[in-house]
């Protein structure tokens, strides 16, 4: 390419990144209640709508606005790192605790997906957490997002949420005791390929796309064994956009979380080779652009 061609891309593809940062402050706005200032928020208008996206806020409620500013917030911070030599490592070994925290505020919409959407469609498991022992298994726990709000949606469940990175501990650590919640939510550094539990889950979550291929055949392995008999585990598997810019963007994520690239066909396969029984893929929920998959520990 030519610089007259780069700059023509350039030129191109520019406003679509402004735009994505200026939908980002009108939903913090509306998420916050913060008015914009009058001239930027003027300025801000005229892109969306000029991009196509006037009407964007409309009919959108303050609690809808918060995720979504997380999920712009988390891929300008995670896409933003390529530009320096430092932030091109593959696997995640992020330190930066603002980007690890805006991890954590995004991984809140999983505690509601399971609750809202996955649970009610996977037998027994309702019930099962809102037992008086309910217990669930938060692996790649990360600062806490998912499993503080797991804690809030279902007040009698004990949570151990395992992890091997540090900065994300520290923050989850601190997260847990400011939210009142260190008695229910315990944290481990502790890799999912080690985990040493047996028949003590009723739920496990496994993000999948961030763990090497190489430990994913142990790690259900052992995933299989931490649940109780009937007990279910939940993995979200990058998903491939039929679109070739799409697929190409989702091979360069799963690059940098260090997840293998798999189809929901893949990740069916391994739990079945693990030994999970009852295993299928779900529906998206509605606020995922991904489909879970599901298997159960055989009840004999
Ligand atoms: C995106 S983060 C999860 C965010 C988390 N839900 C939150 O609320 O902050 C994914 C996590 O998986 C962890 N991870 C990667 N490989 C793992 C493994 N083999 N066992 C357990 N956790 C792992 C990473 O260290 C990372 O913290």
């Amino acid at each position: 390419m030519s610089m007259p061609v780069v700059r023509e891309f350039m030129k191109r593809h520019l406003p679509s990144m402004s735009a994505l940062a200026a939908l980002t402050a009108a939903l913090d706005a509306h998420a916050s209640s913060t008015p914009l200032e009058p001239r930027v928020a003027a300025r801000i208008d005229d892109l969306l709508r000029a991009m196509g996206a006037g009407d964007v806020l409309g009919g959108l409620s303050p609690e809808e606005a918060r995720p979504l500013v997380a999920e712009l917030r988390l891929w300008f911070g995670l896409d933003g790192k390529l530009m320096q030599p430092k932030g091109r490592v593959p696997g995640w070994t992020h330190s930066e605790p603002e980007l690890l925290q805006t991890v954590g505020d995004f991984a809140v919409m999983h505690a509601h997906g399971l609750t809202r959407d996955i649970a009610p469609q996977l037998e027994g498991l309702t019930a099962r957490l809102a037992a008086p022992d309910a217990s669930f298994l938060d692996i790649g726990v990360g600062v806490a997002g998912t499993a503080i709000q797991m804690a809030r949606n279902w007040p009698n469940l004990r949570i151990v949420g395992i992890d091997p990175w540090q900065p994300s501990l520290a923050l989850a650590r601190a997260n847990v005791k400011q939210a009142g919640l260190a008695d229910r939510i315990e944290l481990r550094e502790q890799l999912a390929e080690d985990l040493p539990d047996e028949a003590a889950f009723d739920l496990a979550w496994m993000p999948i796309v961030f763990m090497p291929q190489g430990v994913i055949a142990a790690a259900c392995a052992r995933t299989l064994r931490a649940l109780r008999p009937g007990g279910w585990v939940v993995l979200t598997p990058s998903g491939f956009p039929p679109d070739p810019v799409g697929a190409a963007q989702i091979r360069l994520r799963m690059t940098m979380f260090g997840g293998p690239e798999c189809t929901t066909g893949d990740v069916e396969q391994w739990l079945r080779g693990a030994g999970f029984a009852d295993v299928r893929t779900l529906a998206s929920p509605p606020a995922s652009p991904v489909a879970p998959v599901v298997g159960r520990r055989p009840t004999s």
